[in-house]
């Protein structure tokens, strides 16, 4: 394959790890992309991406990295912009789009800026929660996600059915995580679309079977979730789905690959939520198996990743 041969004399860092909440499955997605990178024959540095390897960059002997951290830092555009600094090629999105995608917030209003349908919210950083809380349950009506700003992996995410857990939910997660805000809650089927190589793949429902939304165990506990691709979705829907997931990734401005996460409302619209610069990788995350749907294997979803950062070679 073509993209091998222009990594060949390569070495390719997979930087993973980190420091955020999603650390653990950061280190199982980039062990799984080292090893296929090994497997088709291209030299792989394994990096785990501690507060000390940050001054050690230079010294690290890559040529290229593999950024697969999840949250922050890494997904935010930070460890983007160290490796932009060094003038060491990086995969997938820049700095810019990296820091919106983390975002909810600034994502949102572009969703609605581009006309990309998004569950109505409040965001009111001004004022307490206990103040803004009746204005917030009259106007969403419960019950009501609530929302760290920047988290992923449904950290920090609840979802509060009157004012009095409204106003106790709403408190602790503003203490604990700075930035929240208010969203509608939209009844319906779970969906993700990822992004390959530019271009849409179909889309992946997923059913918790025990958690009463796709939580942080229903993600990462075996056999808590049922997946099912292609998606129990008309042919026309899904095809305004794709085109529309793939509207949201350059709405960011995402380069090459991203997922993007959704709500198929029982009301028969979909309703996106958020768009994922760094995709969970492990073999069986969700991205890889949207593209063994359409015949590409986890190999081949690497290559094509990796394959994103010949655009910082001249
Ligand atoms: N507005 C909403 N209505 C109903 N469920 C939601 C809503 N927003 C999020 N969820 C649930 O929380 C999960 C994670 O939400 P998402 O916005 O994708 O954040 P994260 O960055 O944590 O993945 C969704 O897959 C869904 O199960
Ligand atoms: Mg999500």
């Amino acid at each position: 394959m073509d993209i091998i041969s222009r990594f060949k004399e390569k070495t390719i860092g997979v930087i993973m790890g980190g420091w955020s909440s999603e650390r653990e499955i950061s280190l199982i997605s980039g062990r799984a992309i080292a090893r296929a990178l090994r497997g088709v024959g291209l030299k792989v540095k394994e990096i785990d991406f501690t507060p000390e390897v940050v001054s050690q960059i230079p010294e690290l002997g890559i040529d290229v990295a593999f950024i697969i951290l999840h949250g922050r830092p890494g997904e935010d555009g930070t460890v983007q912009g160290l490796f932009e600094l060094y003038g060491i090629p990086y995969t997938g999105s820049g700095v810019e789009a990296s820091a919106i995608g983390m975002d909810k917030i600034m994502t949102k209003r572009l969703f609605r800026y581009y006309r990309i349908p998004t569950p109505d919210y409040i965001y009111d950083p001004f004022h307490p929660v206990e103040k803004i809380a009746p204005g917030v349950a009259s106007r969403l009506g419960f019950p009501i996600v609530i929302k760290p700003r920047s988290e992923g992996s449904s950290v920090g995410i609840e979802i509060v059915h009157d004012l009095d857990e409204l106003v106790e939910k709403g408190r602790g997660l503003k203490e604990k995580f700075g930035d929240i805000f208010f969203e509608e809650y939209i009844k319906g089927m779970i969906a993700t679309v990822g992004v390959l190589d530019e271009k849409a793949l179909p889309i992946l429902e997923i059913n918790p079977k025990k958690e009463p939304f796709y939580d942080y165990k229903a993600k990462y506990t075996e056999g808590e979730t049922e997946y099912i691709v292609p998606a129990r979705i008309t042919a026309k829907k899904t095809k305004k789905i794709q085109e529309t997931a793939l509207k949201a990734h350059r709405a960011i401005g995402c380069y090459g690959f991203s997922r993007v996460d959704l709500i198929f409302g029982d009301d028969g619209r979909p309703y996106f939520l958020e768009v994922n610069t760094l995709p969970g990788m492990t073999e069986g995350s969700n991205l890889p198996l949207e593209a063994r749907a359409v015949g590409i294997d986890y190999q081949g979803v690497c290559l094509s990743m990796l394959s994103t950062a010949l655009r910082w070679f001249s």
